[in-house]
């Protein structure tokens, strides 16, 4: 979600750039050449050297800019796949701006495609012909999608009770059967797996809260029951081809008086009540937490989606914490358990991670069902030195105790924010993505931005005041094993303009184009180089846009723009068919922004039809020749 808060970047003392610059001319130094000669040893490619310098990308950058419609290298081609209210399920109507209700939108693509997943059709196959793809509907622009309601994010407070249930209805998420057919994609009509998840869709609570006393309601006496998902930004995926799909900021659709929640500590570190987007608790009491204090409780988790069964029951799996879950990327360990990354996206808030008890089964699928329901949360603290440090919260292991209110398990994962303070874990400049590399095992955590961070709380891994334009840290888990408990992490960019911005830091060889602000999801290719989605380039006057960088080599660090989005939108979803020959992207939010309404937005992409609004779409990127993308 953009964020729009304020302030000017400050200065670091880590220079990143400067030890690349050191690396790079050891490099040439050893080799007594500079540019082709040297790239070529390093793996870059004399052809592609003398196109792009040490970077083993190829592609012509895009250059920055800030306009209504989305820009990719000339070589290449954007198809767009689906938009929001497309028909998704049997009987769904054709969008039609003026007819929409919260009955057409249960039925059709939902609004603010976010976090995108590829599971192949059938179970188990890699000819990435055929996909089942899991889509977020993270939330909605109300006062793009509804006629005469005004302007501004307070639109959506504006909204009555059959706009509210068009709201909820474009929330949550997506199964879609997709085909290709050369490099044309389409949404297979009438497949049995589609699906739409929304704002009620009955769930299963599982792991040590369900069942607790906070998580009783009214209309769930036994805590184990809760109606749909809200706020899904990014996710992820399991060994076993199931859907992680996360919560982040549900406290925006719970109304009520904060200082009056009977408990004040977790009303507080939650921060019920302050920012209050939508208006829900009006029509539906179970938003409203002065009638039901609970029901907050319920929202900020992991789900768990089996996509080849669309009769599958949602499960909210509590062992991994409850907080503004940004993703959820794994990784497995020597040993065979899962390690799933997990960022909590606010200001100063924390990285998590959490391990499985049991390794999981790769022979037996239906073994691993409830595997995510048992195991170790664990909150960083990145440590002066390079050193990180993984603290398990686990309760009645000091200081997680009766005494410091904490009864339960179920206690420290519905307040692990809590758990985290507690154990003087780092506080983070809003956690994004958090994804491990398959091709090298570092781990790449993107931190979009922290404005209010101040001169005297900067700390090692987060060591700009007032950073304006995030940064990435990478993390190297000790003897390449997830799931140890001490690693290793260095800054890989800090992002800005470079000679505008301080503080930044990229390779030096970083072209005009080149530098992004406020990285949010990544994503790999084959080759494990780092591809960066943004999310708020408007504050440095750009539009956000997808860059791609070498992570190893003479590029290492040396991002370049591939892709530039339509006014007012961000790029999430980043995602490669396994052959790398398609990249799926989610433009969310398109004509976001000051001013911008239904009737005059700041852009109508991807349509352009005189009336209609601007429509968040997923679109397939390839190249005009069929190579890979980058190449
Ligand atoms: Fe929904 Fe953290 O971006
Ligand atoms: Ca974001
Ligand atoms: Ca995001």
């Amino acid at each position: 979600m953009v964020d729009e808060d304020e302030g000017v970047s400050g200065s670091t003392e880590i220079s990143i750039g400067e030890l690349i610059e050191r690396r790079l001319s050891r490099r040439g130094a050893l080799f007594g050449l500079a540019g082709t000669a040297a790239a070529a040893a390093f793996g870059g490619g004399a052809a592609q050297a003398q196109k792009s310098g040490p970077s083993s990308f190829a592609f012509t950058e895009v250059p920055h800019v800030n306009d209504p419609i989305h820009h990719v290298p000339d070589a290449y081609e954007v198809q767009i796949l689906i938009r929001w209210g497309d028909p998704v399920l049997p009987g769904a109507a054709a969008y039609d701006p003026a007819k929409q209700s919260g009955a057409t939108q249960a039925l059709q693509f939902g609004y603010n495609n976010d976090f995108l997943g590829l599971h192949p059709l059938p179970t188990g196959s890699t000819t990435g012909d055929r996909f089942l793809m899991v889509v977020n509907h993270e939330y909605t622009n109300s006062n793009l999608m509804l006629a005469g309601i005004g302007e501004g994010r307070e639109a959506r407070l504006r909204a009555d009770q059959p706009q509210a249930e068009i709201e909820m209805a474009a929330h949550g998420g997506s199964v879609l059967e997709i085909a290709r057919e050369g490099r044309r994609w389409k949404v297979v009509d009438g497949s049995r797996y589609a699906r739409r998840i929304d704002a009620n869709t009955p769930m299963r609570i599982a792991g040590p809260a369900a069942g607790d006393a906070k998580m009783k309601t009214s209309a769930d006496p036994a805590g184990t029951r809760v109606l749909g998902m809200f706020n899904n930004c990014a996710g992820g995926e399991t060994p076993w081809g199931t859907w992680l799909t996360c919560e982040e900021n549900f406290y925006f659709y719970f109304s009520g008086d904060g200082t009056k929640h009977p408990d004040q500590v977790l009303a507080k570190r939650y921060g019920l009540g302050r920012t209050v987007a939508y208006a829900w608790g009006k029509y539906f009491d179970r938003f409203n937490f002065d009638k039901e204090p609970n029901e907050p409780n319920r929202f900020g988790w992991i789900v768990e989606i089996d996509p080849y069964d669309p009769q599958w029951t949602p499960v909210k799996r509590t062992a991994l914490g409850r907080f503004a879950h940004e993703g959820c990327h794994y990784a497995v360990a020597k040993d065979g358990r899962v390690v799933c990354y997990m960022g909590d996206d606010s200001r100063m808030e924390y990285v998590y991670k959490f391990v499985t008890a049991k390794a999981w089964n790769p022979s037996d699928r239906a073994a691993n069902r409830d595997l995510l329901d048992e195991g170790t949360l664990y909150v960083a603290r990145f440590d002066e030195g390079g050193k990180v440090v993984w603290l398990p919260l686990i309760h009645d292991q000091a200081p997680l105790t009766a005494e410091n209110g904490f009864a339960s398990q179920a206690d420290v994962v519905i307040n692990a924010r809590r758990a985290g303070d507690l154990l003087k874990a780092t506080p983070m400049d809003r956690p994004e993505d958090i994804e491990p590399n398959r091709v090298n095992g570092r781990v790449y955590v993107a931190l979009s931005n922290n404005s209010t961070r101040k001169p005297e709380e900067v700390n090692p891994a987060n060591p700009r005041a007032k950073n304006e334009h995030g940064h990435i840290v990478e993390i190297a888990p000790k003897d390449g094993d997830h799931a140890a408990t001490e690693g290793t992490w260095e800054i890989f960019i800090a992002a800005g303009q470079p000679g505008t911005h301080e503080g930044t830091k990229y390779h030096p060889a970083t072209s005009a184009d080149g530098w992004l602000t406020c990285p949010d999801n990544v994503t790999f290719d084959s080759k494990g180089r780092l591809w960066i989605a943004t999310d708020s380039g408007e504050i440095a006057g750009i539009a956000d846009g997808l860059y791609a960088c070498d992570v190893a080599g003479e590029g290492r660090a040396l991002t370049r723009q591939f892709f530039a989005a339509p006014k007012g939108s961000e790029v999430c979803g980043p995602t490669f068919t396994p052959d790398d020959r398609t990249l799926f992207l989610a433009i969310q939010h398109p004509g976001e922004g000051q001013g911008s309404t239904f009737e005059t937005p700041s852009t109508r992409w991807p349509d352009f039809k005189d009336g209609a609004p601007p429509r968040p779409a997923v679109i397939a990127i390839t190249k005009k020749d069929g190579g890979p993308i980058g190449s």
